[in-house]
Parts: structure tokens; C-alpha cells; sequence
């Protein structure tokens, strides 16, 4: 899987990079200079190279390409457990022994909330926040699929990691987008603003019709760390979206910090969330 438009040998590769750039127990970012708490520079070059891709492709134009070419939702039909199994086909060089396979992680993720006595609807949610990387076996380029989200069309935010690699985007200067608020209005909601592309805003909108506002934000923001962690953007932000941020902030450290060396027993967790999926799914939605 690794090759030039490739870099990652594993998709998981910018999931462990976010937990060398958010440790466990770091301290809140907000009101501390950036340089106190980073040294993106030591991403590790395949890492870096992923992120030079992403930042460097991801214009307003490839966004509204993807959004007509995936949000028909023509490619299949599925239930969300085949979904899951399907997700689990993705083959790349990360080494078996070390990995979890995507389900472990989905599965950690929604049993973490779970243990810790949370709706059903949010458990359900960390189960399936992930499956947007069912782009891949779609033969998305892995900077379609994962890495940090921000918003296009505006100026790219200083703490979007690795910054420098927007020069050589193309909307980075083109003065249609390139200003703060850019082709948006001040505080027009971040409903109403384009993410970049990838599993997160593909999953969201799979979801739209069923589940609660809550975990559709946890799902659409959870990889929009310049906003969730690093406070910015907050001048695009109406109300809603305050109270939405903190659903998301809730969600964040079952995803990065769930990760356990004891694999879940697929097997015997299957039944309940067969259950629950169908609580809130249908039996095939369309991908
Ligand atoms: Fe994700
Ligand atoms: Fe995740």
C-alpha cells in the first residue's frame, strides 16, 4: 500500500501520530502558545509526507468532486455490521502482532463509553465512527480518507498541524479564499461550512437520517483537532455548534486513549450491538 501517493504503511500511522501530538493527560492547549506544546517537526517522514499530501490537495474544488462522487451513495449496500467486517478487509504493511484491526478499534472505542454508563446512542456512535475509512476500499488516496479536518474555503488556521504545507495549495492564494472568513459569513454555523474531505464528513452524512444531532457532530468533528483542541475557528461558530463542541470534546478521548492491549471478544459483544444497531439503523443503508 505504501507508494507515492500513499505514504502511510498503515491508515492507523496519523491515529498514532495525533497520540504523539495529544498525549494522555497533556494539559488544555487553549491560551498557550503553540510553541510550548509542539514539535510537529518530529513526525516521522512517512507521517509527514501524508500530511504534505493532504494539506497540499485538499481545495474547494477536490471537496465538491468527492461530495458529488460520494455523497450519491452508490457504491453499495450494507448493514453497519457488514460495514464493519467489510472495513476489516482493508489490508495494509502495519504489523498484525502490534495493530488492532479496525473492529478492535471500533469496538474499544464504544465499549470505553459504554463502561462508563453513556446513552445508547453514544455508544453506538463510537462504534461506528470509523467506518468512513471504507473510502479506501474504495481506492481513496489515504489524504482522502484520514487526517486532521479543517475547513476549505477560508484561511487555512496557523494551528492546523504542519502549516507550512498549505503554500503549496492552490486555494492558498487565491483571494476568493484565502481571507479569514473567506466564501463564509461571520458565525455562519459550521453546518454550513465545508470540511475537508474524508472518512469523517463521508460517515456523517451516511448517519444523517439516524442518529441524534449529538453524535452526528461527534462523528463529523471528531478529526477537526484545529477546532476541538486547538480552539480555532471559532468566528465560523453559532451557538449550536457551542453546544456541539462539547459533545465532541466528551467523545475525543474514547477514541485516542481507548486503545488496549486485550482485543475485545468480537464474538461475544456481537449480539448487543447487533441489537443496538438495529435500534437506530435500518437492516441495509446505502453507501
Ligand atoms: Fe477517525
Ligand atoms: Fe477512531
Amino acid at each position: 500500500m505504501t507508494d507515492g501517493i500513499n505514504p502511510l504503511h498503515s491508515l492507523d500511522d496519523w491515529d498514532d501520530d495525533l497520540l504523539r501530538r495529544y498525549p494522555r493527560d497533556s494539559e488544555p492547549r487553549h491560551g498557550k502558545s503553540t510553541e510550548e506544546f509542539r514539535s510537529y517537526d518530529d513526525a516521522a517522514d512517512h507521517v509527514k509526507e501524508f500530511y504534505r499530501l493532504n494539506h497540499r490537495q485538499q481545495t474547494v474544488e477536490v471537496n465538491l468532486q468527492k461530495r458529488e462522487q460520494f455523497l450519491k451513495f452508490e457504491k453499495r449496500q450494507m448493514g453497519i455490521w457488514e460495514a464493519m467486517e467489510y472495513l476489516n478487509t482493508l489490508v495494509d504493511d502495519s504489523d498484525p502482532d502490534t495493530s488492532l484491526s479496525q473492529i478492535e478499534h471500533l469496538l474499544q472505542t464504544s465499549e470505553a463509553i459504554r463502561a462508563d454508563g453513556h446513552p445508547r446512542w453514544f455508544i453506538l456512535t463510537g462504534l461506528v465512527h470509523d467506518l468512513g475509512k471504507i473510502l479506501c476500499l474504495f481506492d481513496e488516496p489515504q489524504w482522502c480518507v484520514t487526517g486532521d479536518t479543517f475547513p476549505v474555503g477560508c484561511q487555512f488556521d496557523s494551528s492546523i498541524v504542519y502549516h507550512d504545507f498549505f503554500q503549496e495549495n492552490p486555494d492558498y492564494s487565491n483571494p476568493e479564499y484565502n481571507s479569514q472568513y473567506g466564501i463564509y459569513e461571520p458565525n455562519c454555523g459550521l453546518r454550513n461550512v465545508m470540511l475537508s474531505w474524508g472518512h469523517d464528513e463521508y460517515m456523517y452524512n451516511v448517519c444523517k437520517p439516524f442518529l441524534p444531532p449529538q453524535g452526528l457532530a461527534m462523528i463529523r468533528y471528531h478529526s477537526f483537532y484545529p477546532w476541538h483542541s486547538e480552539g480555532a475557528y471559532e468566528y465560523l461558530m453559532d451557538d449550536f455548534d457551542h453546544q456541539m463542541l462539547e459533545y465532541v470534546k466528551l467523545f475525543n478521548p474514547y477514541d485516542l486513549y481507548s486503545k488496549s492491549d486485550a482485543p475485545p471478544d468480537i464474538k461475544a459483544l456481537k449480539p448487543y450491538y447487533e441489537d443496538l444497531i438495529h435500534e437506530f439503523f435500518p437492516p441495509q443503508l446505502s453507501w
